[in-house]
C-alpha cells in the first residue's frame, strides 16, 4: 500500500474532478477514504467515491446513530495526508480559523500528518484579503497548496481560481506521502525518449522514439516508493511530481548521466539514443538549390558501457530493441558488453509493439540469471511488472 489518504471534497464546480484525483490515488496503490461536505453532494454522489475506493464516504459526523462518534480521531492518527479537492473559499476559511461544524471540517482538526489544498474558486473570492490570509496561515503551519490556475472558469471568466490539473494533484499528493513499497528509499534514475543531433541550425537526425515506456518506468517506480528522477528528451511529455531534466543530444545526455548516475541506486536506460551524428554541424540552414548533400556520420560513444559507476552501484538496467528471431542472443551479447545488471529485450519488427504505440512485450534477463517473459500489453502495466521483477535485486544490489 502505497499510502493512507483521506480525499475532502467541498461544494465546488469543480468536485467531479475528485472522482479523477481519487482514481488516480487508487490507480497508485493508496487508501483513500472520502468525506464530502453537504454542499459537495450537490455536485457529486458519496456512493461514487466509496464504490470507487471500495471505502467509506461520509457527509455527516450524525449518520450512524449507533457508532460511538469518534472514527475522525482514529481516521486522523491512521492517515498520512489530508488532501481536499476542490477547496472552497469557504472550507479555506473554516479551515484557518479552526472551525469544526461538519465532518469534514471536524476531521480536518483531528489529522496530524500532512494537509494539502487544491483551491478551485472565481478569481475575486480567491483576491479576496480573507481567503489570501487564509491561505497564508494555512502554509504557514504547513499545508501544501497546488494551484490554482490560470484558465477558463466556471462563470465564463477567465483567471486565476481553476482547479490544478488532476496529474499535477495526484502527483504533488503522492510526492507528499512517506515513501512505502519495495522501492522505498531507492534513488531511480530513468532516461526516456529520442536523442537530436543536429545537421544545421534547423534540422535534426532523430528517432521514433516517443519515451512513453520511460515514462511508464517512473510513473511505476514512484507509486513503487522510489525517489525517481528522469531524464527526458525531446517531445516526451512530462508527468507531474517526477524531478525532470531534458535532455537534447546524446552528449547532453552523457553530461547528465555523468552528474547524476552517481547519485542513484539504478539507473534504467530506456531513451533510445543515437548510434550516429553529423561529424559536423552547418552554421545556419543548409540551402536546397545548392544541390545534393553527402552527410558524413560518426559514431556517438556508447553512454550506457560509459556509465560511471562506483562499487556495482547504479544497477543498470539496458533496452535491447533487436530482431525478434534472435532477441534474446542479442540482449544478452549487449548486456555482458555494456556489463549492464539486467536487459529488457523488446522486438523492433513485431506490428502494434515497441517504438511509436502504446503497447509492447519484453523479456527480461539478470546477469544473476532471471529470465521472465512478458506478454504484450500496454506500456504502463508492462513497466510496472518490469520494476516489481528487478526490485529484489536493486534493493540487494544497493545493500552491498
Ligand atoms: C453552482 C455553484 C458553484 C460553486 N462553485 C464554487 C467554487 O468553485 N468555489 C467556491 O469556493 N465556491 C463555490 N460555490 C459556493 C459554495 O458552494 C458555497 O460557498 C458553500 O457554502 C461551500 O460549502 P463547503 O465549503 O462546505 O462545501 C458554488 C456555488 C454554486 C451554487
Amino acid at each position: 500500500m502505497r499510502g493512507r489518504v483521506v480525499l475532502g471534497v467541498s461544494g465546488g464546480i469543480a468536485a467531479f474532478r475528485a472522482v479523477e484525483v481519487l482514481r488516480g490515488l487508487i490507480k497508485a496503490g493508496c487508501r483513500v477514504h472520502t468525506i464530502l461536505t453537504e454542499n459537495a453532494t450537490h455536485f457529486v454522489a458519496p456512493r461514487t467515491f466509496a464504490v470507487l475506493s471500495n471505502e467509506g464516504a461520509e457527509v455527516s459526523l450524525w449518520s450512524d446513530p449507533t457508532s460511538p462518534g469518534v472514527d475522525h480521531v482514529t481516521l486522523g492518527r491512521e492517515s498520512d495526508l489530508l488532501l481536499v479537492v476542490p477547496a472552497t473559499a469557504n472550507i479555506i476559511a473554516k479551515m484557518a480559523a479552526g472551525i469544526a461544524d461538519d465532518a469534514l471540517t471536524t476531521y480536518a482538526l483531528a489529522h496530524r500528518r500532512r494537509v494539502m489544498i487544491a483551491p478551485a474558486m472565481n478569481t475575486s473570492m480567491w483576491r479576496q484579503p480573507a481567503i489570501e490570509q487564509a491561505v497564508a496561515a494555512l502554509k504557514q503551519r504547513g499545508a501544501i497548496v497546488v494551484g490554482p490556475v490560470f484558465g477558463f472558469l466556471a462563470e465564463g471568466e477567465i483567471g486565476e481560481g481553476k482547479l490544478a490539473p488532476v496529474d499535477e494533484i495526484v502527483g504533488a499528493a503522492l510526492a507528499a506521502l512517506p515513501l512505502r513499497g519495495p522501492l522505498a528509499g531507492v534513488r531511480v534514475l530513468i532516461t526516456a525518449g529520442p536523442t537530436r543531433e543536429p545537421i544545421d541550425t534547423v534540422r535534426v537526425i532523430t528517432n521514433r522514439s516517443s519515451g512513453r515506456m520511460g515514462v511508464a518506468l517512473a510513473l511505476a517506480a514512484r507509486d513503487l516508493g522510489a525517489e525517481v528522477r528522469l531524464l527526458a528528451g525531446p517531445g516526451v511529455s512530462a508527468p507531474s511530481g517526477v524531478p525532470m531534466e531534458r535532455f537534447e543530444t546524446a552528449a547532453d545526455l552523457g553530461r547528465l548521466l555523468g552528474r547524476r548516475a552517481p547519485e542513484a541506486d539504478a539507473v534504467w536506460h530506456a531513451a533510445a539514443v543515437a548510434d550516429f551524428r553529423p561529424t559536423s554541424v552547418a552554421a545556419g540552414k543548409l540551402d536546397r538549390r545548392q544541390g545534393g548533400l553527402q552527410l558524413a556520420l560518426q559514431p556517438v560513444p556508447d553512454l550506457a558501457a560509459a556509465m560511471p559507476r562506483v562499487q556495482g552501484r547504479p544497477y543498470l538496467v539496458i533496452f535491447a530493441a533487436e530482431r525478434a528471431t534472435d532477441l534474446e542472443a542479442r540482449a544478452a551479447k549487449k548486456m555482458s558488453e555494456k556489463a549492464a545488471d539486467a536487459v529488457v529485450a523488446n522486438p523492433i519488427d513485431e506490428p502494434g509493439l515497441g517504438m511509436e504505440s502504446a503497447r509492447n512485450r519484453a523479456v527480461v534477463l539478470t546477469r544473476l540469471g532471471v529470465r521472465r517473459e512478458f506478454v504484450a500489453q500496454d506500456k504502463e502495466p508492462l513497466a510496472r511488472e518490469l520494476v516489481l521483477t528487478l526490485a529484489g535485486e536493486i534493493v540487494a544490489n544497493r545493500r552491498r
